[in-house]
């Protein structure tokens, strides 16, 4: 039922801002970035916040990060457009600091609703920030690239946590650990269908 999964999404929006979520945030940004894609999708990528450009374009992943998860999507031969793209904080964090463990919390109730609408098979997370909500107890140098079952309420899903592409741009180890981590992705969605 598409037509009610894209009004339950926008319901999640609307009572984001009726919540007023993290309104030091909000004073300052200039779009709330919900996500971009297939609301459909088996896979749901999670980075960490909305940086100034995806900040002005109300899209997530749009710079030099979102260029480089695209050059990865399109090399493992999945299409962005098939995905869903979304962050754990959807405003974005004054001149791109860290997001705060308190703006994580707030925002993580709206994430979950997210994917419950979306019903992914695959929680793709991009950097700590959104990893350690799926996976607490995780390093994300330990456990970067492996598939883990979680079960969060009543949604099942896997998760594979990823180095943040924005950190891999300029770490050559990293970007070569997280290019190799994507060439593995569709494996992992095989097993999960087979
Ligand atoms: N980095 C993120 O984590 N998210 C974006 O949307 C852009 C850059």
């Amino acid at each position: 039922m598409p037509e009610n999964k894209q009004v339950l999404l926008e319901q999640i929006k609307a009572d984001i801002i009726k919540n007023n979520v993290c309104p030091n945030l909000a004073r300052e940004a200039k779009n709330l970035v919900m996500g971009d894609g297939n609301i459909d999708a088996e896979i749901v990528i999670i980075g960490e916040a909305p940086g100034k450009k995806e900040d002005e374009l109300g899209l997530p992943f749009m710079g030099a990060a979102g260029k480089f998860l695209n050059e990865m999507l399109d090399s493992v031969g999945i299409a962005r457009k098939d995905v869903f793209i979304t962050n754990i904080v959807k405003y974005r964090p004054p001149k791109n600091r860290d997001p705060s463990k308190i703006e994580k919390a707030e925002f993580w109730p709206y994430l979950l609703r997210q994917l419950d609408v979306i019903q992914p098979k695959v929680v793709v997370t991009l950097g700590r920030h959104s990893m350690g909500y799926f996976l607490p107890q995780a390093h994300i140098c330990d456990v970067h690239g492996q598939s883990s079952k979680v079960e969060i309420d009543s949604l099942k899903l896997t998760v594979v946590p990823l180095y943040h592409p924005a950190a891999a741009l300029y770490r050559r180890s990293m970007r070569e650990a997280l290019i190799d981590d994507f060439k593995n992705l569709p494996k992992i969605i095989r097993n999960i269908n087979n």
